[in-house]
């Protein structure tokens, strides 16, 4: 029997987040499109699925602070993975095995209803993690299983077992779960017939020690003809999230390529599901851990990215922003930057930019709303990076990353978003940039400074 050893209830939280949202300042990070909580942290997405004709997504969630705290799940849905609505709290850490946070994991459609599977936390106990499930037939309110689904840990595992990712394949459920062993990740699985009760089955894969010492938020899923692992390794200083991809059967999983998921400092814990349309799907969390996030200043922290879409390029993971987006964007009439009007004034922080050249040209483009702030981007023909900078706004630090151009490209192509403080930069449809950026105003100044060919500026509401 579950006993109640918190003082969370879903209720709690929501009636503090309606509180709480009159009293927060007026906002000028707050992305219009990303997912973002209405008040608190969010980290991890959890539990994206497809239910009856919406999107669904679910994210860590603590409402009562902007720094990470016992974990609920945040809840907003979709009917076009454009705009997302805000629902009520899907659950809060109440029992003694998840008192410490109910922690990331996944959603699935089973015979009519929502089912979500997490992990409970409680660092006083011993197995500290154990994977639990709640289900719902209107997709809002959850009931939790009366006992975790698997409360003990495979002799494969150490007590670091969180996030399970569950799936249908091959006529059954699948959960897999990341671990460690021997200061190395790891990845086990279970099957199941009715999401109810699992048998342990091994091993997936061992990783090696540039692959980290720990799995979080694994992910495993088939994509055109092949399989792709992804998991974001704990103690790695250069990598966030990294993807395998290769062919998992009987034999094992044979990797065939490998690499990071997405070249930005604010991308982790991504979670991936299949749409009605087939099409494979990602979110990420737009933020890292220890990662100064200055929308704390207005009583939120955290966001997530726009959904992408999968698939691959000669055995690599390539993402582009759903067609929806695209099509969104650009019913709208650009803005053409060029050699005769290189700077536009803008009134908003919230555009889409378009530009195609020749990879031997140099380019860059700033925007700045004049405070003390600028962004800037630079395409560097003779050293093939583009170099990003964020000068003044992490609270007067510097911040500059530089991402390598796709090898052997003749052409560069650039499809940039600025929704408020997220920033997303899709190079070639190949590689991905996640950054968070601050301007102090809503009204920016755009200017592209080396300017052989022109750059389209979308805005859209
Ligand atoms: C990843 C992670 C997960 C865990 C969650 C806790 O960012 O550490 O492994 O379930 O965050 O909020």
């Amino acid at each position: 029997m579950n006993t109640i050893v918190t003082n969370y209830t879903t209720e709690k939280a929501d009636t503090f987040i309606r509180e709480k949202l009159p009293l927060l300042p007026n906002s000028i990070y707050r992305p219009s499109y990303h997912i973002t909580a209405p008040v608190g942290w969010i980290n991890d997405p959890n539990g994206l699925v497809y239910f009856k004709g919406e999107y669904h997504a679910f994210y860590q969630y603590y409402p009562y602070g902007t720094e990470w705290g016992p974990m609920h799940w945040g809840h907003v849905k979709s009917k076009d993975l454009l705009i997302w609505e805000h629902l009520p709290v899907a659950l809060a850490p109440e029992y003694e095995y998840e008192k410490g946070g109910c922690f990331s994991g996944s959603a699935v459609v089973h015979h009519d209803k929502l089912y979500l599977i997490y992990t409970g936390h409680n660092e006083e106990k011993s197995p500290k993690e154990v994977q639990c499930a709640a289900v719902s037939e209107d997709g809002i309110h959850f009931d939790k299983f009366p006992a975790p689904i698997i409360p003990s840990l495979p002799a494969q595992a150490s007590e670091d077992f969180r996030d399970p990712k569950v799936t249908w394949r091959n006529g059954k459920w699948y959960l897999f779960i990341g671990t460690s062993y021997n200061n190395r990740g790891r990845l086990v699985y279970y099957t199941s017939e009715n999401l109810t009760n699992w048998s342990y089955q091994g091993i997936v894969l061992e990783g090696g020690a540039h692959q980290g010492t720990m799995w979080e938020c694994v992910d495993l899923f088939s994509l055109e003809d092949k399989d792709v692992l992804i998991y974001s390794p704990m103690g790695l200083m250069d990598s966030k999230t990294r993807y395998i991809v290769g062919n998992w059967n009987k034999d094992g999983f044979e990797t065939l390529t490998e690499g990071e998921i997405d070249h930005g400092t604010d991308f982790y814990a991504p979670q991936t599901f299949e749409d009605a349309k087939g099409r494979r799907i990602l979110i990420g969390w737009m933020n890292m851990w220890e990662k100064a996030m200055e929308e704390k200043k207005e009583g939120w922290a955290g966001a997530l990215t726009l959904p992408r879409e999968l698939s691959l390029l000669d055995n690599h993971l390539v993402m582009t922003p759903v067609a929806e987006w695209k099509d969104a964007v650009l019913k709208k009439h650009p803005v053409a930057v060029k050699q005769e009007n290189p700077q536009v004034n803008l009134e908003f922080t919230h555009l889409f930019f378009h530009y195609k050249g020749r990879s031997d040209q140099d380019v860059e483009w700033s925007v700045t709303s004049g405070q003390g702030d600028a962004f800037t981007l630079h395409v560097d023909s003779s050293k093939k990076h583009i170099m990003l900078n964020r000068t003044g706004m992490l609270a007067g630090e510097k911040d500059c990353l530089t991402v390598p151009l796709p090898e052997e490209a003749d052409q560069i192509e650039l499809e940039a978003f600025i929704d408020h403080s997220a920033f997303e930069l899709f190079i070639n449809h190949q590689l991905t940039v996640s950054l968070r950026i601050y301007f102090q105003e809503t009204n920016v100044v755009f200017e592209q400074l080396s300017p052989d060919n022109e750059t389209l500026i979308y805005s859209y509401e």
